[in-house]
């Protein structure tokens, strides 16, 4: 019965502020869509992890930093290059002379927010090394586990026109991050103000942090907590099944998708102050959830479609419950 009275017995929830509160954060330095920015807090919301890619110099490291800079919690960087090792970024084993046993030195994979530039720059043997911490949220050496802090959020950047000397991340690996961003060129106006920015006081160098790890564990946990419908879960699946069955695709969706988009469903409901999800918030994610992990038939690339474009036709076909 109660809806209205639901709205009135909450007034903003505290996650759903933490998401306006970093959004309107990430807005003061990077130009780029309100919504593109906000869908970056929902995906930290939903503890999965961030791809951004897009041409050189459209801000995708610029995001990166200040999403890590948003967000009182330890963050590190790493340039993703060929000659990197799975060391580098998980820690080594040394050697204690005086203790005469074995020390683990944690790599800057053991921060709440990880910055990988270009992670198409790595070996295959490293990018795996970072996508099983991603998954596993641990690291192991020699038989010791070592678990990763939280929140633990990768925020991936990748160009898409230089392949010369780059490992594309196969599908599969894809598949681990939760959602794949591109920022495209700001707006005339805007572009023009950054250009002013940037050569006078630049604007991140002042950002502070509007939220620390305590409250977007709070939030993570509040949005986990938000309640789905039955038909809701059968919504997403069914979603899935169109892009398996759609015989332009070579790879549809796996199911991992659809936790992922269910994830972050509950995180955009938090932040529109519901305690439901509704068909809505499934259909605004599903592109930047899940195009990214479809692969094209060889005569559907040709003909110029896009992973885009068939996920939409793919909601479009789908009955929304009601
Ligand atoms: N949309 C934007 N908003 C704010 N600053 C921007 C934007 N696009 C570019 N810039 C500015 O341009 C410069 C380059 O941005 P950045 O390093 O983030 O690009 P990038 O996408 O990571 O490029 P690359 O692919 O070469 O690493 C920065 O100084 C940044 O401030
Ligand atoms: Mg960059």
């Amino acid at each position: 019965m109660s809806s209205p009275e639901r709205v009135a017995e909450s007034p903003r929830s505290e996650g759903s502020a933490t998401v306006e509160a970093i959004t309107a954060n990430l807005g003061k330095v990077v130009h780029a869509r309100e919504e593109t920015l906000r869908l970056c807090v929902l995906c930290l919301l939903s503890e999965g992890h961030l791809i951004i890619e897009d041409f050189p110099g459209v801000g995708k490291t610029m995001l990166a930093k200040s999403l890590a800079q948003s967000v009182d919690c330890s963050f590190s960087r790493l340039q993703f290059t060929p000659d990197l090792l799975p060391s580098d970024v998980t820690g080594v084993n040394v050697y204690d002379q005086r203790a005469n046993q074995f020390e683990f030195r944690p790599g800057p994979v053991f921060a709440n927010l990880l910055l990988v530039d270009e992670i198409n720059r790595a070996s295959p043997k490293t990018q795996s090394a970072l996508l099983e911490c991603m998954q596993e949220n641990q690291v192991t050496t020699d038989g010791t586990t070592h678990g990763l802090g939280r929140p633990f959020m990768v925020l991936a950047t990748q160009n898409p026109i230089e392949y010369e000397g780059t490992y594309p991340l196969p599908e599969a690996q894809l598949d681990r991050f939760a959602m794949r961003l591109t920022l495209g060129y700001p707006a005339l106006s805007e572009e023009a103000r950054m250009l002013s920015e940037q050569t006078s006081d630049p604007p991140l160098d002042s950002l502070g942090a509007v939220s620390t790890a305590a409250r977007v564990i709070a939030a993570i946990e509040e949005a986990k907590a938000i309640y789905v419908e039955e038909s809701l879960h059968r919504y997403v699946v069914e979603i899935l099944r169109q892009t398996r069955g759609d015989s332009r695709l070579y790879l549809g969706a796996s199911p991992r998708a659809g936790i992922a988009l269910l994830r972050v469903a509950k995180a955009r409901a938090l932040s529109e102050q519901r305690d439901y999800v509704l068909p809505e918030d499934v259909q605004a994610l599903v592109e930047p959830v899940l195009a990214h992990r479809l692969i094209l038939a060889p005569e559907a690339r040709s003909a110029g479609l896009t992973q885009g474009e068939l996920v939409r036709q793919a909601v479009a076909a789908t009955p929304v419950p009601v």
